[in-house]
């Protein structure tokens, strides 16, 4: 049987688990707790031409439109026809999503879609809901939760496996196998504000990095409109859902933000995000003015239980206050349409992985969908072409005692690293500043620092730096700005 590898715990990951199960050996590896991924706080919901007056082509044209025709065509061909006939697979299967009241699929609204398309379940809790339903069909899987990756296995140009840690411990294990699935997530935690799990630290890119394996748009980074924010803290995601159901962005003076901006609140992320640091920076707060959504407690009860539990008025003042954070990568390992990586044996999936499905900026909700049928795909590839590899990798000693010695190094803490990419690589950039970050950066030789020597703590500094290094690095080497890659020459 086939050994294969997957990294990471949320939807993609498992997904490619529950269709492998039968016909491989699989073993998911995970730094966290299996509950612990972007996919289980996905709030906005899954997309799919699944209405009779939707079609797979507006699907597509959306995709394209927000994505700045950056997308690869094929990709988004492939996301929009397969998705909705995999969506249908999993509702047959018992996935409940919401319906309305006369017991019909209830599509919402969401920034960039031209039509009704966004399915949700338990309201605001969709990927909790979807995650959760895919590893309860995980019957046959080994899991290997509180494990660090600390590097690819290559041999003779093939990846044959990961150097594995525990976290907190310091012995290193080699694991073999026939095929490596990347499917870590984004980079969220580069950023002081972001929607993502503690755990997305940027892990696969920064593996993919050291083994030299092409990456692809690492300049295009999505920051959502709205986080919820208390006193300069982010708490959590306040869904674009919201501004679908009538939600309107406004300021301290109850003035509409969005009100001169083509398609108003619900523009691209890239470009309400824009408008909103453009008035921040005029001195502004901002908020999210719920008054206009029927039974907003009801259809938001994940976001009202967040506002509840920070004692936010919301019921009193019919106002959120929101400040734009990092949420989606658009960039990623090169993959083509099956998610094979510029490297034998290395599969990416989801959004460590670019297949130019997102183009420059995603569309909301394309996510979860994305993750689905780039599951779905390696999967087919992996069960009838890698090859069952000759060589059994075991554990090393020597490489244990070896390289598991820590080492003193200088890093910046993680605050300051977060500070720096928030004003060098945020949401406007600038190419003096761009440089500056990337001088900065190089006096830590990140890139020579052997993750076996590293604490974990270390360890998630480096690939934090490593990513920001590569997303500054791709921002000035764009020939022009296209969506959430946007320089100006100064503020
Ligand atoms: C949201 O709920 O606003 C996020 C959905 C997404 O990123 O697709």
């Amino acid at each position: 049987m086939k050994k294969v590898l997957i990294i990471g715990a949320g939807l993609a990951g498992c997904y490619l688990a529950a269709r492998l199960q039968n016909d491989c050996e699989v073993t998911i590896i995970t730094k966290g707790e299996r509950a612990e991924s972007d996919s289980m706080l996905a709030q906005g919901g899954i997309a799919a031409a699944l209405d009779p007056g939707d079609s797979p082509r507006q699907h597509a044209q959306d995709t394209l439109a927000a994505g700045q025709y950056h997308n690869s065509i094929a990709a988004v061909e492939q996301l929009v026809t397969a998705g909705p006939e995999l969506l249908a697979q999993l509702i047959r299967q018992g996935m409940q999503f919401d319906h309305d009241e006369q017991g019909q699929l209830d599509f919402g609204l969401e920034g960039a879609h031209s039509y009704h398309r966004i399915l949700h379940a338990d309201g605001d809790q969709t990927g909790a809901a979807l995650t959760s339903f895919v590893q309860q069909q995980l019957n046959n899987v080994t899991w290997l939760t509180q494990t660090n990756v600390l590097q690819l296995v290559v041999e003779h140009h093939r990846c044959r496996g990961v150097l594995v840690r525990k976290t907190g411990q310091a012995t290193t294990t080699i694991i073999n196998g026939d095929a490596v699935i990347l499917a870590t997530g984004g980079l969220g935690n580069l950023y002081p504000y972001t929607t993502n799990d503690d755990t997305v630290t940027g892990d696969g890119f920064a593996l993919a990095m050291r083994a030299k394996v092409a990456l692809a748009d690492m300049a295009y980074v999505q920051f959502h409109p709205t986080l919820l924010m208390i006193d300069h803290q982010c708490y959590g995601l306040i869904t674009e859902a919201i501004r679908g159901a009538g939600a309107r962005l406004v300021d301290e003076n109850n003035q509409r933000i969005m009100a001169t901006v083509p398609h108003h609140d619900l523009a691209p992320r890239d470009v309400v995000a824009r408008q909103l640091t453009k008035w921040q920076a005029a001195g502004h707060q901002l908020f999210l003015d719920i008054s206009d959504v029927p039974n907003f407690e009801q259809h938001f009860i994940g976001v009202t239980a967040n506002l509840d539990h920070h004692h936010i008025p919301f019921r009193e003042t019919n106002r959120i206050p929101v400040q734009p954070g990092a949420h989606f990568m658009m960039g990623g390992l090169r993959a083509d349409l099956n998610g094979q990586t510029s490297l034998p044996g290395l599969f990416a999936i989801g959004e460590v992985a670019c297949n130019g499905v997102h183009g420059a900026n995603r569309l909301a909700s394309n996510s979860l969908l994305d993750c689905l049928v780039s599951a779905a795909k390696a999967g087919e590839t992996i069960t009838q072409t890698t090859p069952l590899t000759a060589t059994n990798l075991t554990t090393t000693d020597a490489l244990t005692s070896e390289q598991s010695r820590p080492m003193a190094v200088n890093l910046p803490s993680l605050a300051e690293l977060q500070q720096q990419a928030w004003a060098n690589i945020g949401i406007v950039r600038q190419p003096a500043k761009l440089q500056a970050f990337i001088n900065w950066l190089a006096q830590y030789h990140l890139a020579e620092l052997v993750p076996a020597q590293l604490t974990d703590a270390q360890l998630t500094i480096v690939n934090l730096g490593l990513c920001a290094e590569l997303i500054a690095k791709a921002a000035l080497a764009e020939p022009q700005n296209l969506g959430a890659n946007y320089l100006v020459k100064e503020s």
